[in-house]
């Protein structure tokens, strides 16, 4: 399986800390934040990796990571998202790499405890479709939210004002290839974004999603108060645990 992080956008959220540098490479504790889900991915056992720059100060990125040799990694590819077109534009430039392969996609600001080598393992079994990742957490309005009726996941709201569960959709989404062609017929929503979580609803609408829960403690990076935990709980416990 190949590895694709989606470390696009602008970061706007995040003025002034963004106006001389990328997001992605803000320290959390004591890395730049882009290598935990680089290192996330190859814990996994992932080594075919892309990842999906934009913004300013893209190019700061190669000089960071090169091609990978600190992490025991041969190459990595890179590739430029122009604006801020949403989680899953950024991902449809992942098309031409992917080649039809199966696809582990890690946000650039999501930060893990554990590894996630079973969850990548199991979807590698899978037969067609796609597998998320969901955490519990106290304040699921902030993210994607499954709807749950029993077991089955019925639908993902994006950010609601009520949420319908505890959970959070993480960013770590397993995909099959038939992701670029939902991408290609996507709308953009209301804020002008091709959303992820619209992708996630076609597979369960063709009753091809699969989920787990994430195990250790999992979270964003992307707000001051989501950067502050980060480096804390990686200051305390330590990220990417191998197992
Ligand atoms: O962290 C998990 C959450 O990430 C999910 O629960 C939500 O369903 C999903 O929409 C997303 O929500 P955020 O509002 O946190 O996404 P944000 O716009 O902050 O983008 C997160 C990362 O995605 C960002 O660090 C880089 C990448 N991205 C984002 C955008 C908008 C891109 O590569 N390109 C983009 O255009």
């Amino acid at each position: 399986m190949k590895g694709v992080i989606l470390a696009g956008g602008l970061g706007t959220r995040m003025n002034p800390l963004t106006k001389i540098t990328n997001k992605h490479l803000l320290p959390v504790y004591d890395k730049p934040m882009i290598y935990y889900p680089l290192q996330a991915l190859i814990n996994a056992g992932i080594k075919d990796i892309l990842i999906v720059t934009g913004g300013n100060y893209a190019g700061d990125f190669l000089r960071l990571i090169g091609n990978g040799h600190e992490f025991g990694l041969k190459h990595i590819n890179y590739t430029y998202q122009e604006g801020e077109g949403g989680i899953a534009a950024a991902l449809s430039l992942a098309e031409f790499f992917a080649d039809k392969d199966k696809i582990c996609v890690i946000l650039g600001d999501n930060v893990i405890e554990q590894n996630i080598r079973a969850a990548v393992e199991a979807f590698s079994r899978q037969k067609a479709g796609a597998k998320i990742i969901l955490k519990e957490v106290p304040d699921p309005q902030r993210f994607g939210v499954p709807v749950f009726e029993g077991d089955t996941i019925v639908r993902i709201e994006e950010k609601p004002k009520k949420p319908q569960s505890r959970y959070a959709v993480t960013g770590i989404y397993l995909y099959d290839n038939q992701v670029f062609d939902i991408i290609k017929v996507q709308k953009p929503s209301d804020r002008g974004e091709l959303e992820i979580t619209d992708v996630n609803n076609v597979y369960i609408e063709k009753g091809q999603l699969t989920w787990e829960v994430l195990k250790g403690w999992w979270t964003d990076a992307g707000t001051f108060e989501s950067l502050l935990k980060a480096s804390t709980l990686v200051a305390e416990t330590g990220a990417n645990k191998m197992d």
